[in-house]
This record gives structure tokens, sequence and C-alpha cells, in this order.
């Protein structure tokens, strides 16, 4: 077969390798790294947090990442109809593509609370750009973004906005609009070109407030916070937090990487541009953290102080930084790069899966699913104000505290993605063709043993576990 792919969904799939490890790469890094890595890990005491994620990328992450292109280019379709490929040509039940609907499912409504959470971002690049120019106008182009007002101040804003259903709903609209627009472009046009351009950006914006941050913050206690585990934290909720949080950050089980998967040409060797983008995946939620962490405790907050965490430490830092308008503005533009790359992939799993199931054309296909998260994200903007006391999955002890954007985030990340998870590695460890999966791996002798050791005995052991205690801790 010729190396054009994503054949069922019409595609012509990425122009080269290093477009899909750019577009994989975009999908994976973003508003996991540098906003929901962080608050969790400030939730859940730092070292011992870090240190389950880690192992849980590496153990569990990178093999089923693997596993996620290998069913997506050896079925290439969207992730239920690889899945049922594959399994045909495995002779087993094509049930099993029941996890390619979780997986569809929960990108879905991943993407309804990440675009609102990216609109908190423009709503901060629409801050600091109007300081930015007040500053250049006012002739102090030099003096810090959000200038001259101090912590409470910064944290008063987060609460504006959070009151405002009509400016929450609003920058939530413009972000799903730009997400639709760029998947309804296709993926050569779209999806390529916006991850090209956008990623490379990030990168070396991100190294450069680290190094600034690493200066003038609180770096040591930053270090002791994240990598002194302390291991009386390490409960099975929290571990169940890191694994959900190691999907989530991957872009595991949710539909975008089997769709990805189905795009990439038949020679690139899968096995280490999984390593790559899992790395990549890493380092930049490592970095993340050494960038916010060192602020909070220079400024004073609170590690646990939740979602908000980032909005109200990071313009603080970028008071006191020469030339900190700008890079105020810069920083908030990359994260809405990261988020974009992110949301593009969410959405474009649910299309790939309309465009084959319905024969829709893409941009309908997109319009479609994109309008239906953006309106369970209007709940999840209200969950913030009008509807501040719902508690949709209140009588449940883990979800009793939770609003509606966090409960859909915990039920998504703590349940569907590992359980997906947990029933894809039976199925590439099990169930397909050792032989099919093993030529798409590229990987051969002792890593390929490896590596379907991992799969089929460690990922579904140990998942499954991680998924009943941390669910129902009462059971211990
Ligand atoms: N991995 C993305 C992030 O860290 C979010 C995401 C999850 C994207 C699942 C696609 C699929 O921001």
């Amino acid at each position: 077969m010729v190396a054009t792919a994503g054949a069922q969904v019409g595609e012509q799939g990425w122009s080269s390798r290093t477009a899909f490890i750019l577009a994989a790469v975009g999908a994976a890094v973003g508003l996991g790294n540098i906003w929901r890595f962080p608050t969790l890990a400030g939730e859940n005491g730092g070292g011992a947090f870090v240190l389950v994620y880690l192992v849980c990328v590496l153990l569990i992450g990178l093999p089923l990442m693997l596993s996620e292109f290998v069913v997506g280019r050896a079925g290439q379709s969207d992730a239920i109809g690889s899945v049922r490929r594959v399994a045909d040509e495995s002779r087993v039940s094509r049930r099993w593509s029941i996890f390619g609907g979780i997986e569809i499912l929960a990108g879905f409504l991943i993407l309804s609370f990440y675009s609102v959470v990216a609109g908190w971002v423009l709503y901060y690049i629409w801050l600091s750009g109007g300081d930015f120019l007040g500053n250049l106008f006012a002739g102090e182009a030099l003096r810090g973004a959000f200038s001259g007002i101090g912590q409470e101040a910064v944290s008063g804003m987060m609460g504006d906005l959070f009151a405002s259903p009509g400016r929450l709903i609003l920058v939530h609209a413009l972000f799903m609009a730009a997400t639709i627009a760029i998947v309804a472009s296709g993926v050569h046009d779209g999806i390529e070109k916006a991850a090209t351009w956008l990623m490379p950006a990030f990168f070396f914006l991100l190294l450069g407030i680290t190094v600034y941050g690493a200066f003038t913050g609180d770096f040591a206690r930053a270090l002791t916070f994240m990598f002194t585990p302390d291991f009386s934290k390490l409960t099975a909720p929290v571990m169940n937090e890191a694994l959900g949080q190691a999907f989530f950050s991957l872009s595991l089980a949710s539909g975008a990487l089997v769709t990805y998967g189905a795009y990439v040409a038949r020679d690139v060797n899968l096995g280490p541009t999984a390593a790559t983008i899992s790395l990549a995946d890493t380092a930049v939620a490592m970095i993340a953290g050494l960038m916010i962490f060192p602020i909070v405790f220079a400024v004073g907050l609170d590690p646990s102080a939740g979602p908000a965490l980032i909005f109200q430490s990071l313009p603080v830092a970028f008071q006191t930084m020469p030339g900190g308008s700008l890079i105020g503005l810069l920083f908030f533009v990359l994260i809405f790069f990261a988020a974009l790359t992110s949301s593009i992939s969410l959405l474009e799993g649910p299309t790939a899966w309309a465009i084959d199931r319905f024969g829709l054309r893409r941009p309908v296909a997109a319009v479609i699913l994109g309008l239906g998260a953006f309106v369970i994200g209007i709940a999840c903007a209200l969950g913030y104000n009008v509807w501040a006391d719902v508690r949709p999955l209140g009588f449940w002890n883990i979800f009793a505290e939770t609003d509606i954007l966090d409960t859909i985030d915990g039920f998504t990340g703590k349940l569907m993605l590992p359980l997906a998870g947990l029933l894809l590695s039976i199925f590439v460890g099990w169930k397909a063709d050792r032989r099919l999966v093993e030529a798409q791996s590229g990987l051969s002798g002792g890593l390929f043993v490896l590596w379907r050791f991992l799969v089929a005995w460690l990922c579904p052991i140990a998942v499954a576990l991680i998924l009943l205690f941390g669910l129902f801790p009462q059971l211990l």
C-alpha cells in the first residue's frame, strides 16, 4: 500500500515525519502541561504526585501511546473504525471498538471544558494586551504587565472574570470558533499548518521565561516541592489523579492519537516517534512546574490554590520583569497556541468519526461537534457563577465538592481515560494479531518483547488496580 493515510477519512495525511511529530507534540503539549499539571501537583502535595506521574508516563503512557498509533495506522480510520478493522484482521469480535467509542466521547467532553479554560487565557491576552498598549502609549513600555498592582489585585482579576457569565462565554466562544475553523480546513491545510508554526515558537518562549524565573523566583523551594516525595501523601486517589494526568497530558485514550496515527505514512517508525513525543510532553510539564512554582512561592501564594493558580501567579512575576508588559502578552499568546494545537486534536477525533460514520463533509462535522461541545462548555462557565452550587455528581464522594467543570474534568480524567486505556491495552496486548502489531510498531527483538510485556501485563493490571482503589478508596 502507498503512503496515503487516513484513507477512510478521505485525507492525504501528514506531509512528513516531522509534521507528524509536531502535530502530535502539539496535541500532547497544552493546558494539561501548563495549567492542569501544576494545579494537580500543587493540590496533591508536589513530589509524591510528580513521582507517580513520571512512573505512569514511562511504564503506562508511553507503551499505550505506541499502541494507539499502531491501531490507527493499521486501521486507517477514526478511533472506532480503526479498532474494527484491526479486529477484523485479527479475527476477534468487533465489540472491542467500544473503547474507541469511549475515547471519542471522552475527547468530546474534554473539549467542552478545555475551551472554557483556554478562554481564560484569551481573556488574559486581552488584559495584558491592553496593559502593553497602555504602557506603550504612556511611553513606559518597559514597565511590567499589570503594572503597579499587588498580588491581591491580580487575584481579583480572576475573580472578576469568574463572576461574569457573559465574559466567560464570549472568550469560550472565540476559542471554540478558532478550533472549528482549523479542523474544518483539513488535516494538511489546517492542523499540520497550525502545529508547524505554533509549536517551535512555543518552546522558545517557554525556555526563556523559565530561565528568567529561575533567577528571580524561589527556585530552590520549587525544586524541593516538586522533587522531594512525601510518601505519606501517596494515597490511592493521588495515584489515580496522577495516572489520569498522564493520560490527559499525553492525549491518550481520547480519540486523538488513533486518529493522528491513521494519517502517518507507512515508512515512519512509530516506536521511536512515540518516545520522542512522550519525552517532549514530559519535559514541558516539568519545565512548566519549574516556571510556575518559584513564582508561587516567591509571592506567597498557596500551591494548592486550584485551577486559578497560574493565572494568579504568572502576572505577578511579569510585573517585576524588565519588558514584562510584552513578555506577559507573548506568554499568554503562546499558552493560547499550545491550547489550540491540543483542542484541534480533541475535535479531530470526533470529527473523523462523524465523517466516516455519517459521510458528512468535514466542515459540517466540525461545526456540529464543535457547537455541541460549546454548549456543554457553557454549563461549565455558569458553574463559576449562577450555577456555583451545582454538584453534578455530588452523590459520589470523590466528586462531592466539585463544580461542573471540575466534575467533567475529573470524570473523564479519573474514569473514562483509564478505562479506555485498560481496554486498549488488553486489545493490543492480547487480541490483536501479533504480527500485525509487531510490523506496525517498528520495534524488534528485546524492545518489542518489553513493550508487549508492558502493554499486555503491566498496563492492564496497574490501571485496573489504580482505577478500582482510586474511585473507591473505601475499599482499601
Ligand atoms: N494533552 C492535551 C494537553 O495536555 C489535552 C488533550 C487531551 C488533547 C486529550 C487531546 C486529547 O493539554
